[in-house]
């Protein structure tokens, strides 16, 4: 029998939680620095891991926007989002739903365009070169305000067709889902997907939230839904995927020990949870290193491990032959 590390990187799956700015290596960090002739508080790769002890979010969150300071071109976008597929498509990856924060760089100076084209190059690129499909969810950063989001989707309608839905992150607490309520309805109204960070740090009021004032096809962590059993029911029976990133949930101090982690009660709950790597540049591993060291702590069976696999391709917004497909490899794969 293959260990469980083979058996894990063969798995074919779908990364479905997956900030593009936050698979920002250090390395790269300075390269695009020098490229771009931007000055970081930093004078080695080193120094900039050292800086990587969380206490909670908002830690994480300021040197994560710092970071992104160096992205400045479309080339840099489109590089980086190829530097993370090379990293995907080794671990099995299929198929990402990925993240982008465009408030980031517009609000920098960078038109809308530069993050946007450079990383739908990338994605070209990776179906092409690396046979990985991917699909661009745009977030709202919810520590801005409405006002600023409705202005966003509006310099995305350009590229509605080219876009798998939009999101929403950053600063959890304090910034319920609510706030958002208007660009959403809006955002459906066009056709988009919906998704939304919700029960990461903030409650399960802010879960209930995403699903009932959003309307969301998808939940972003959710972890703290299992406080609220009545809200476990309801995820349970409408089937809704969650996308769970143990190693992000370690770092960031949602939990202290991932022996410790929901994502096994999650399944055994009958919830569609789902493995993912969140910002790996910043959390210690990308999508196979969240399985695997997740699968070591929870003692996962292969049976759950194919269960994490099949609810990647069930949660995406692929469509129905696309899935199928892909669950049809699963199935070979373990046959
Ligand atoms: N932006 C990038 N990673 C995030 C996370 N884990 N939660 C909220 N916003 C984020
Ligand atoms: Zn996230």
């Amino acid at each position: 029998m293959t260990s469980d590390i083979d058996f894990i990187r063969g798995l074919p799956k779908a990364e479905l939680h997956l900030h593009i700015e936050g698979s920002l290596e250090p390395e790269q960090m300075f390269e695009f620095a020098r490229r771009n002739r931007v000055a970081l508080p930093f004078k080695t790769v080193e120094e900039v891991r050292a800086a990587y002890a969380f206490s909670n979010l908002q830690d994480f969150l300021d040197i994560y926007y710092q970071g992104a300071g160096v992205l400045m071109t479309e080339p840099d976008f489109h590089d980086l989002a190829m530097a993370y597929f090379r990293r995907a498509a080794a671990d099995g990856a299929r198929h990402v739903e990925m993240f982008f924060d465009p408030q980031t760089h517009t609000d920098r100076g960078l038109p809308f365009s530069v993050a946007i084209d450079g990383l739908l190059s990338g994605m070209a690129e990776a179906k092409a070169e690396l046979g990985v499909s991917s699909k661009l969810i745009l977030c709202f950063l919810r520590h801005l305000d409405e006002e600023a989001a409705f202005a966003t989707l509006k310099a995305a309608e350009p590229y509605f067709s080219r876009l798998g839905g939009v999101g929403l992150d950053s600063s959890e607490v304090g910034h319920p889902p609510s706030k958002f309520a208007g660009v959403f309805k809006a955002a459906h109204r066009r056709g988009l997907k919906l998704v939304a960070h919700a029960g990461e740090e903030g409650p399960p009021e802010y879960v209930w939230e995403a699903l009932d004032v959003l309307g969301v096809d998808r939940l972003d962590h959710g972890n703290r839904s299992l406080e609220d059993p009545a809200l476990v029911e309801r995820l349970v029976a409408s089937g809704m995927t969650l996308t769970v990133c143990p190693l992000s949930n370690l770092k960031l101090c949602v939990v202290d020990d991932l022996k410790a982690h929901p994502l096994k009660r999650m399944l055994d709950l009958g919830l569609k949870a789902t493995v993912n790597s969140d910002d790996p540049a910043y959390f210690g591993g990308y999508l196979a290193q969240n399985w695997i060291e997740t699968a070591d702590a929870l003692r996962l069976t292969r049976e759950e491990l194919v269960t994490l696999a099949k609810n990647s391709f069930t949660g995406s917004f692929l469509s129905p032959a696309e899935i199928a497909t892909h669950l049809a490899a699963i199935d070979a794969y373990v046959a």
